[in-house]
């Protein structure tokens, strides 16, 4: 960033609450707009040099608890990209660990908890969340950023079920067997902690709407191991009360539920209530409208792994899912999941121009 003058994503001193018609947020409700969207999941990291200067090492949590290093994080890759929203920089085991629970974020593994959910009596070991007082450096930071964003920032919560997934996993999982044998031999108790969590995710995202975020989008990224049937049984229930109460005090505002590998389930998701189904690289995004119907709008969904390609394969498959997408309104481009470490940083800010040149959902045609 040049010394003087505010880089092209923050414009200081102009307050929150401004964005209502930005084409992020235009776009998520399903209206026109004078560009195609972007943003891109896990923006913030490893794959900007400037990240890997401003961090320092440690755990995440000790770097999200201080708001003048989350506002450099959240800022940098929107100032790089010119992405049309930005992303909160915390983390989905934020309110768990807030009240006690007992979790960390291990650098290059991800969350880790000592003592793994089992049992009834671990229930008491997640309390409700008062995030004034758990969680006031994320309140800080959101209230900082609405002030110095020109973009609408995105706030978030893991889904009940991917936080559940690592408490009681105890950690990253291939299998996710520990959490199947809860949810299925213990359904009562699977439905208590579901509840907990959703009531965790409810107090952290009116929270961070409150404190000055645009929207919301609820990462329940690894729904998609679960069948239809488990995740409309097991997971939907709590997802749908979540984003209801959500719109009972906060109407109006937009909401996002994305998770990986859900293809299956996304004619379900849609039924969650959100504003925007986010969708991974593996369903094609026309066949991903047609599954999540008119009325819903989509993110998604350039395979990451693809911006590792050079940027002829990046071009030609942004290309494919612009012309996927249509020209009906309600696109967000984004990546199908997070940005990888690896990405060469100028192949995203090509795609982001890319998109903003070439896209034509619910752009008007002069
Ligand atoms: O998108 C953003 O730029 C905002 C920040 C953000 C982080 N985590 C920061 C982070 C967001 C939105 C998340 C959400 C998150 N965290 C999810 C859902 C999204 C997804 O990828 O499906 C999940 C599953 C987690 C749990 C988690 N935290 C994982 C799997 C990891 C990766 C471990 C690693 O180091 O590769 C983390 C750590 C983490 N959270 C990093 C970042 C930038 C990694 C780098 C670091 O520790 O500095």
């Amino acid at each position: 960033m040049t010394a003087g003058a505010p880089a092209a994503g923050r414009v200081p001193g102009t307050g929150g609450g401004r964005f209502d018609q930005a084409p992020f947020l235009r776009a998520c409700r399903g209206q026109p707009v004078p560009h195609v969207p972007v943003w891109f999941m896990r923006q913030a990291g490893r794959a900007l040099p400037e990240y890997r200067a401003a961090r320092g090492s440690g755990s995440i949590l000790e770097a999200i608890a201080r708001p003048d290093l989350v506002v450099e994080l959240t800022c940098q890759p929107v100032d790089r990209y010119g992405t049309d929203a930005a992303v909160v920089f915390s983390d989905i085991v934020v309110p768990a660990a807030a009240v006690g629970f007992g979790v960390d974020v291990a650098p290059g593994t991800g969350p880790v908890v000592a003592e793994p959910f089992r049992r009834r009596e671990d229930l008491g070991r997640l309390r409700p969340l008062d995030p004034e007082a758990d969680t006031p450096y994320v309140l800080e930071a959101v209230r900082l950023l609405a002030d110095t964003l020109a973009v609408p920032l995105i706030g978030f919560a893991g889904g009940p079920f991917t936080v559940a997934c690592y408490l009681v996993e105890g950690g990253p999982s291939r299998n996710f067997t520990k959490v199947k044998a809860l949810m299925h031999g213990d359904p009562v108790l699977w439905h208590h902690l579901v509840e907990r969590l959703t009531d965790l995710a409810l107090a952290s995202l009116r929270s961070q709407l409150d404190a000055g975020a645009s929207a919301v989008q609820i990462f329940d990224s690894w729904a998609g191991i679960l069948t239809p049937r488990h995740y409309a049984e097991l997971v939907l229930p709590a997802t749908r009360r979540l984003v209801a109460e959500l719109a009972a005090s906060h109407p109006g505002t937009p909401t996002i539920l994305f998770g990986v590998g859900t293809g299956e389930l996304l004619h379900l998701m849609a039924g969650a209530g959100t504003s925007v189904v986010g969708v991974d690289w593996r369903v094609p995004l026309d066949e991903a409208r047609r599954r999540i119907g008119p009325d819903t709008a989509v993110q998604g969904n350039l395979d990451p792994a693809l911006c590792l390609a050079g940027w002829e394969v990046a071009a030609a498959e942004t290309r494919e899912v612009l012309d996927l997408a249509g020209t009906a309104p309600g696109h967000i481009f984004n990546l199908g999941h997070g940005v990888l470490p690896e990405t060469d940083p100028g192949i995203l800010e090509a795609v982001a121009a890319l998109v903003h040149e070439e896209g034509r959902a619910g752009v008007a045609t002069a």
